[in-house]
């Protein structure tokens, strides 16, 4: 079996923080809070380990339909970490691409959101991408109603690869889901038809750099074969 050399592209499926909290009679919100921490640093190991782009699904288009107190707090997490990110994306030249609609943020938000987009957008290698408000078939539903604007009569693959979110970004090489669930849950859809699917028992909050060198040298082990024999 020949190795596979590093991802260039690793997005994750941040899940089991309503499980961690539970296990330590906390409020869910807490597990949340415990995920972000997690985020942080795997954002600082991944690029350290030479990985170019990482995508982290934030908050789904399904995820509206959990209590109010809970949805909430992950939109206040939201605005909390873009306004602490900042400075460090600008100061380590890390681009930042938000993928789904983050119009719903206060006004005050998505202005600042939509300037660090900008300010980081010429920046490579290295890219963040958040995944919030996000669901595939949003994203498709979406690309196709702008392509339907621009006057598109014809599509095709490559079109429609450039009307979705993800436009300017690799499609991932390897996806990591925590938590134990196996499945992709309306996340990069389109974008994960030749993704290796690396699914752990650990629970988001104690996903660490133990835990994503594992999953890395789990990917170099697998043989993609992009549909040829
Ligand atoms: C799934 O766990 C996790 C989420 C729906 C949200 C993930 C968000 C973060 C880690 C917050 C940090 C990110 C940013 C950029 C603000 P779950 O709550 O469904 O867990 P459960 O299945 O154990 O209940």
């Amino acid at each position: 079996m020949s190795e596979n050399s590093l991802p260039k592209h690793v997005a994750f499926i941040m899940d089991g923080n309503g499980r961690w909290a539970k296990k330590r009679h906390k409020a869910r919100s807490a597990g949340h809070t415990a995920g972000y921490g997690a985020l942080q640093k795997i954002i600082a190991h991944a690029f350290k380990s030479g990985v170019e782009t990482i995508s982290f699904y934030a908050f789904s288009t399904e995820n509206w339909s959990r209590p109010k107190e809970e949805v909430d707090k992950l939109l206040s997490l939201m605005s909390k970490a873009l306004k602490l990110a900042g400075k460090k994306l600008l100061d380590e030249k890390i681009r930042l691409v938000i993928s789904g609609d983050y119009s719903v943020l206060k006004p005050r938000t998505v202005k600042a959101i939509s300037d660090l987009i900008e300010k980081t957008s010429k920046f490579t290698p290295y890219t963040v991408n958040i995944c919030f408000n996000y669901g595939s078939r949003a994203e498709i539903v979406n690309a196709v109603n702008n392509m339907i604007s621009d006057g598109i009569r014809k599509c095709d693959e490559k079109i429609l690869s450039k009307y979705l979110y993800t436009k300017d970004l690799p499609d991932p090489d390897l996806i990591v889901r925590t938590s134990g669930e196996q499945r992709l849950s309306n996340f990069l859809m389109w974008q994960a038809s030749y993704s290796e699917l690396y699914f752990t028992d650990v629970l988001w909050p104690d996903f660490d750099e133990k835990e994503f060198d594992k999953a890395i040298e789990w990917y170099k082990t697998r043989e993609r074969r992009y549909g040829k024999s």
